[in-house]
Formats: structure tokens, C-alpha cells, sequence
């Protein structure tokens, strides 16, 4: 074959292999979709939004999820068939490939950040926001809404969810990076809570 009818050709194997991955990806999403929002914009004050979450984190927890590593309540569908059975993240992560994981991630990470429309209690939230600009902003910068942290979400983020998150992060049932165990030691309840209500308020 001459170079040219080789390239051609693989650039054909690589446009005609594109759309039938997509549409993998696609439908998988549609599946998260049924729980954490249309375009992973979360509706639900328990369930995160997911659109914008950097790969590497997203690849990260669904592993962590495969390994059971952190805890993974069952939880029904809520949007399009919500006749579907309850299931559990750790129970949706055991379904994926790797290929599927990167894909995923890869395809959510495309979508925008939408921040969550929820009330909050303005006091708790400025008590909240100097916790925040003491002893998480260095990880967590811009109110914890810049993907480029690589550290989760929390600006804008629903609500229900941090609560839970710090509550497991707190008891020691979901793993937490070192360095901010050392922060997050230093929290009361009440810290916490007011931390919630800062993330809440950054809509
Ligand atoms: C049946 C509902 C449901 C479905 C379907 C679902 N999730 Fe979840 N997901 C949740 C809930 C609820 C949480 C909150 C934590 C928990 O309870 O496990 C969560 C948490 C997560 C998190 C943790 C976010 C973070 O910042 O650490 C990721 C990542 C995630 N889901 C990805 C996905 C992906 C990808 C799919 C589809 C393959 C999916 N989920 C399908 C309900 C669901
Ligand atoms: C030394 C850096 C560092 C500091 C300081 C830090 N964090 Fe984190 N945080 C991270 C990283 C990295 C992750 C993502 C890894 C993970 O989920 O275990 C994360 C994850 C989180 C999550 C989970 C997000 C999700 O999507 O589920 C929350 C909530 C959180 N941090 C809150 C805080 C709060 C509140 C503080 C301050 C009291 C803080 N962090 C301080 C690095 C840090």
C-alpha cells in the first residue's frame, strides 16, 4: 500500500471505531444520568454532580467504589424509569471496564460546572467561608469550584452530599489525603456543618 491509502485507511478505522464507543459512553451515561441529573447536574441534595469533576478524581473514586473502599449506600433511580431496582455505587463501579472508567471520566470532565440553586443559612455560611479560607482554600481554591485542584467539588456541590461526605470523612469510613486529615481534625461538628452551609452558598 502506498503511505497515503494507509493513512487513509486508518484514519477511516479511526472515525468509523468513534461513533460506536460514543454511543458505549453515551448510553452508560444515561444510566448515571438516571441518578446524578441530566448532563451529571445533579437535582438531588444526597447525589453529586459529576459534569466538570476533574478525570483524575472521577477515575480515582469509581476505583475506591470498586474496591468497596468507601461507603456506598443503595439509592433509587430519579430520573427516567425510576422503576429500575436500587443500587449502589459499589455495585455500579464492579459493572465497569477500565476502558469504560477513563471514558467516562474523560466525557464528564468535557461538560460544565453547574453550581447548585439551594438555601442556606447566610450566617453559618460566612462562618463557613473563614474555616474554608483558613485551612482548605490551598487545595480547595475558588471556593473549591477549580477543576484544576484535582480535588473534588465543593463550591456549588449539593448540599446532602457534604454533609455525608464530612460525616464519613470524619468517622473514618471514607479515606481522606493525609494532609487534609490534618485540617479536618480540627473541625467540630459544627464546623462542618458551617462548612456545608459556605459550599451551599456559592451559587
Ligand atoms: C442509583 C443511583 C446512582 C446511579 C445510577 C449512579 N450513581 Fe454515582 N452516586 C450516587 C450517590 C447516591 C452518590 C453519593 C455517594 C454514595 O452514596 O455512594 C454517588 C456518588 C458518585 C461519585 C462520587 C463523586 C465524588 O466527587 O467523589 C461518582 C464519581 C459517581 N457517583 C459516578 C457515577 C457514575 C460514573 C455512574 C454511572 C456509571 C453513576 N455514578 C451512577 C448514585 C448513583
Ligand atoms: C493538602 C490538600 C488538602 C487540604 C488542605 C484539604 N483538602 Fe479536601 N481534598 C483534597 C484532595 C486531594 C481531595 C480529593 C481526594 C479524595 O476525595 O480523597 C479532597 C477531597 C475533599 C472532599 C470530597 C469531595 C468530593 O467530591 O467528594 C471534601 C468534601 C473536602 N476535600 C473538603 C475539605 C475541607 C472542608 C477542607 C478544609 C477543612 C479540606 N478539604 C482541606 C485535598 C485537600
Amino acid at each position: 500500500m502506498k503511505r497515503h491509502t494507509i493513512l487513509a485507511t486508518a484514519a477511516f478505522v479511526l472515525f468509523a471505531a468513534s461513533p460506536a464507543g460514543a454511543t458505549d459512553v453515551e448510553s452508560l451515561m444515561n444510566d448515571c444520568n438516571g441518578c446524578h441529573g441530566d448532563g451529571g447536574v445533579s437535582q438531588s441534595s444526597d447525589v453529586p454532580t459529576l459534569a466538570g469533576l476533574a478525570e483524575f478524581v472521577h477515575v480515582d473514586a469509581l476505583y475506591i467504589y470498586q474496591d468497596e473502599a468507601r461507603p456506598c449506600a443503595d439509592s433509587d433511580y430519579r430520573h427516567g424509569d425510576t422503576s429500575r431496582p436500587a443500587t449502589s455505587m459499589c455495585a455500579i463501579a464492579a459493572k465497569l471496564s477500565e476502558d469504560d472508567i477513563d471514558a467516562i471520566a474523560a466525557a464528564y470532565a468535557e461538560l460544565e460546572y453547574v453550581k447548585a440553586t439551594q438555601e442556606f443559612d447566610a450566617t453559618l455560611a460566612a462562618a463557613g467561608e473563614a474555616l474554608h479560607n483558613e485551612h482548605c482554600d490551598r487545595c480547595h481554591s475558588d471556593a473549591g469550584t477549580n477543576a484544576e485542584d484535582e480535588a473534588g467539588m465543593l463550591g456549588g456541590q449539593q448540599m446532602g452530599y457534604l454533609r455525608t461526605s464530612f460525616e464519613q470523612y470524619i468517622d473514618g469510613s471514607r479515606e481522606q489525603p493525609k494532609k487534609m486529615k490534618e485540617k479536618m481534625d480540627l473541625l467540630s461538628a459544627e464546623d462542618a456543618e458551617a462548612l456545608v452551609h459556605y459550599y451551599g452558598s456559592v451559587q
